[in-house]
């Protein structure tokens, strides 16, 4: 566990960094899911600075969403708009490895095929057929366990099929555009940054009480042969027992 945000923050960089530089090797590219939220933001300001934005290869990273808000690219609460403030917007990157949630133009359905024919495209898959494997997906968890826009007790959580579902999310009383349970457990590598107090309860029942993946979503991100790895920092890690990974995540 890290002391704080600023080192959990600085460790996310460096392993974002590393991953990158093995994906472009390995396969040219680096297909990376953000989170939104605000706990990921200090992670993608370091990028943009040294020094890590010298150990990445920026024009080979395919970059994603994990899961977008009903609102415009340049709202405050848009996901996107989080990431192009902190990083992309400081970066030279070519805007067709930007592929952004469309979450705002009013068919939540529609925007969800249009960005499943995206990453399909983009990773030269079926769109109807199996997912694709991210290198890379980074998931912040919030109180209530939720990740990405998997809510507890929705039907989001069940889908099996689709890569991408929008939803109309009850306890927020707003749509959602989200990954789902398929692509997300298919990634290579995946990241969960969780920092604060208020997190040492929900991650404290995710990690070590019983399994209630509907209750507690977060509990559903099992990668099928990928490796899952939770940055967390002291105060958020505050309940949990012994066994939880000191400073080096790797
Ligand atoms: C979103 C995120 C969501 C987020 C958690 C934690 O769109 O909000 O994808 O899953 O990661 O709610 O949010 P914080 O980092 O703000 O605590």
């Amino acid at each position: 566990m890290f002391a704080g945000l600023e080192a959990l923050s600085a460790a996310a960089a460096g392993e974002f960094a590393e991953l990158a530089g093995e994906a472009v090797v390995r396969r040219g590219r680096f297909a990376a899911a953000l989170a939104g939220g605000s706990t990921p933001r200090r992670l993608y300001q370091l990028l943009g600075e040294a020094p890590y934005r010298d150990r990445v290869a920026w024009d080979r990273v395919e970059w994603f969403w994990g899961d977008e808000r009903a609102v415009p690219p340049d709202h405050p609460d848009s996901n996107y708009g989080m990431a192009s403030a902190a990083l992309l917007g400081k970066l030279d990157l070519p805007p067709r490895r930007i592929h952004r949630i469309r979450a705002e133009e009013g068919d939540g359905e529609a925007a969800a095929r249009a960005y499943q024919e995206e990453i399909a495209r983009v990773f030269g898959v079926e769109p109807e057929g199996p997912p694709p494997a991210f290198d890379l997906v980074i998931l912040g968890m919030g109180p209530d366990g939720h990740t990405a826009s998997l809510f507890p007790g929705t039907a989001a959580l069940g889908e099996r099929r689709r890569w991408v579902v929008s939803h109309r999310v009850p306890t927020l009383g707003a749509e959602r555009i989200t990954l789902t349970l398929p692509v997300l457990n298919r990634a290579r590598e995946i990241r969960f940054l969780v920092a604060g107090a208020e997190k040492a309860a929900p991650l404290r029942a995710v990690l070590e009480g019983p399994r209630d993946p509907e209750r507690l979503p977060a509990q559903a991100i099992r990668p099928e042969a990928g490796r899952l790895i939770w940055l967390v920092d002291e105060a958020a890690a505050r309940g949990l027992g012994s066994r939880c990974a000191q400073e080096d995540p790797r």
